[in-house]
């Protein structure tokens, strides 16, 4: 499982370092808001360090001395103060806001970019509701992070330090003194840190498994039902629900116990300090206004701690979710094509495997020695038991797999050497399990060209014979499909798998097992269509109904990922071999 794994080796602070600034990274696009929000984070900050400071004129100048006009005079300075300060905040969580909005959006973009680009095993390997979970619960914790916490951060670091500058000014001894809590308030923190920052990444993990969970058991839910699983399916969840629960309980233990004692120490520290400046007013004259100004700061320079403290907890969350983001950002793209690649135009369609290996897994090797000339305009069928590798040729010409060994060559010209792009759009492919996309049937056969005319829809499903279905259809054409063609029956989705191949008009077409969910009337209808449709086209067909095939230029029979006999339909049943026996079965079976 490869999103296990970075739980161990993520733990470390320059690990964390690094999501951090490759997380600033995203905001750099908008660096000129950024600058502003610094500028507004400066002024809130320095009003409101200015606010407190006025507290010793005000004691020591005008309420000591009694001068009332004075009093008033210095309380509107004050007020303006504060005021200027509450609204550079406002702008500043504005700002924020829109910023933290358009920052996560550049990287769901990217992160949808990059799946485009992932290669067919990532998918294979890797569990759906998983990756969803990390476009909805991981981008949202970014975003609650870079909109609220980032700038409470900063401002919490800068107010640490300007706070303590003007403690420092106004009398260092009490500083001194503030200083001996300290080290125990960072201490304490940087142990809860560590122990927070794992527990938070282990909940985001399992957010995803339970995720990935559901997201299986709803697209199950009939299998499930049929069985009579739904008890162990529900404790099952039950399991991956504790999980979550334990590791979120741990995650907010840790963070959560850093507010309480923080501000413990923060007490202690304010007690601490009272003392010691009435001890200083009393015997070394130090003034009332001064230490009245000192105890604000003081209560202050705690709320920047504890502010960190608890923000910590949004950060953490952030940062796995950035973690297990940027982990599918770092993924190996599918291999790029060679610099030399050329695209592949005018393609006539010779098709040819010549001794090729290949597995889809290291060490477990599937087809062993393949090689097949399918001249231009050929029609060749593949047949053989179930896993005997036929759909992995197949997966081979638009390379959703790289072979290990041997050459598989369009035109005379080796695959590896084109470019996907060009060499994909040669080909159409109908899929043995099909799929179709939410949206009008025209826009599911269009899927296949899309500058294709309504009239050239038509024509393709004519031609497959779809169309008599789709006419029955309460809106022809215009008919929604939703949720993989739920509302269509398992043949006439099949039925638009082949149109929408149809109409891209490729010069190659693969089909596999095109025909298997029809019925023997309709089959008969599709294959004159298919029929017409593979004249003039090299096509590579699976079929599992030897008749379908039987007017095939060649016959290739597979067995274990080796080709075992070929030749046309008549000439392998007077071999009398594996095709023979087949054809027997069959015939018997029917
Ligand atoms: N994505 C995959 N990852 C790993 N192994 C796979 C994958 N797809 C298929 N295989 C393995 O490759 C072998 C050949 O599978 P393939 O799908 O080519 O069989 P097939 O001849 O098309 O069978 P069927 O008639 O059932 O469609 C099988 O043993 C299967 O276990
Ligand atoms: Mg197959």
């Amino acid at each position: 499982m490869a999103h296990g794994n970075h739980m161990k080796d993520g733990g470390k602070p320059k690990e964390a370092k690094k999501t951090f600034l490759r997380l600033i990274s995203y905001m750099a696009c908008d660096r000129r808001l950024l600058l502003v929000i610094g500028f507004l984070i400066i002024v809130s900050l320095v009003s409101s360090l200015a606010g407190s400071y006025m507290i010793r004129p005000i004691i020591n100048d005008y309420i000591i001395p009694g001068d009332l006009q004075g009093l008033v005079r210095i309380l509107l300075i004050l007020g303006a103060v504060y005021i200027t300060g509450v609204a550079a905040v406002y702008i500043q969580y504005r700002l924020l806001n829109e910023i933290g909005q358009r920052t996560v959006t550049r990287m769901r973009i990217e992160l949808f970019g990059k799946m485009e680009r992932l290669p067919i095993t990532y998918f294979d390997t890797h569990q759906h509701g998983d990756l969803m979970s990390r476009y909805t619960n991981d981008i949202d914790r970014i975003s609650d992070a870079l909109t609220d916490s980032l700038s409470d951060m900063l401002s919490s670091a800068l107010s640490l330090v300007g706070i303590f500058v003007l403690m420092l000014y106004i009398s260092p001894v009490l500083t001194l003194v503030t200083l001996i809590t300290v080290p125990v308030m960072f201490l304490f923190a940087r142990m809860t840190v560590g122990k927070s920052r794992k527990y938070f990444r282990a909940q985001q993990e399992s957010l995803g498994h339970i995720n990935g969970y559901i997201e299986e058991m709803i697209s199950g839910q009939k299998v499930i039902k049929v069985f009579g699983h739904e008890k162990q399916v529900i404790s099952g969840f039950d399991v991956r629900n504790e999980d979550l629960k334990g590791k979120s309980l741990k995650a907010q233990f840790y963070s959560g116990l850093m507010m309480p004692v923080m501000q413990n120490l923060n007490t202690l520290n304010y007690v601490i300090i009272t003392i010691a400046g009435a001890l200083l007013a009393i015997f070394r004259g130090f003034d009332v206004g001064g230490l009245a100004a000192f105890l604000q700061y003081s209560r202050q320079f705690g709320r920047p701690i504890n502010e960190l403290a608890s923000l910590y907890n949004n950060i953490q969350a952030a940062f796995a979710g950035a973690e297990r983001i940027f982990a599918i950002m770092d993924e190996a793209p599918e291999m790029p094509d060679a610099p030399d690649a050329v695209a592949l135009n005018d393609v006539k369609g010779d098709v040819t495997f010549s001794r090729v290996f290949f597995g889809y897994k290291p060490g477990k090797t599937i087809l062993k020695d393949v090689s097949l000339h399918a001249r231009r305009g050929c029609k060749i069928a593949l047949v053989g038991a179930t896993g005997a590798g036929k759909t992995t040729i197949l997966n081979l010409l638009p390379r959703f797999f790289d072979i290990w060994e041997g050459e598989i060559t369009i035109d005379g010209c080796p695959v590896r050497s084109v470019t996907r792009e060009s060499l994909r759009k040669a080909m159409a492919i109908v899929l043995q399990d099909t799929h179709l996309f939410t949206g009008s049937v025209r826009e599911n056969i269009r899927f296949g060209r899309p500058d294709a005319t309504d009239a050239e829809v038509v024509e393709a499903a004519k031609l497959t014979a779809a169309h008599s279905f789709i006419k029955r259809l309460p809106r022809g054409y215009d008919t929604l499909l939703e949720n993989d063609g739920a509302n269509l029956s398992q043949g006439q989705r099949q039925l638009l798998n082949i149109a929408r191949a149809a109409v891209a008009d490729p010069p190659i077409l693969l089909l596999d097992e095109a025909t298997s969910n029809i019925d023997t009337r309709s089959e008969i209808l599709i294959q004159q269509g298919l029929d017409k449709l593979m004249e003039g086209r090299t096509s590579l067909i699976i079929a599992h109904r030897l008749s379908t095939i039987r007017n095939a230029d060649l016959i290739l029979v597979l067995e274990d990922g080796r080709i075992v006999e070929q030749g046309n339909h008549r000439e392998l049943l007077q071999l009398r071999g594996r095709y023979y026996s087949l054809n027997q079965e069959q015939f018997e079976a029917y």
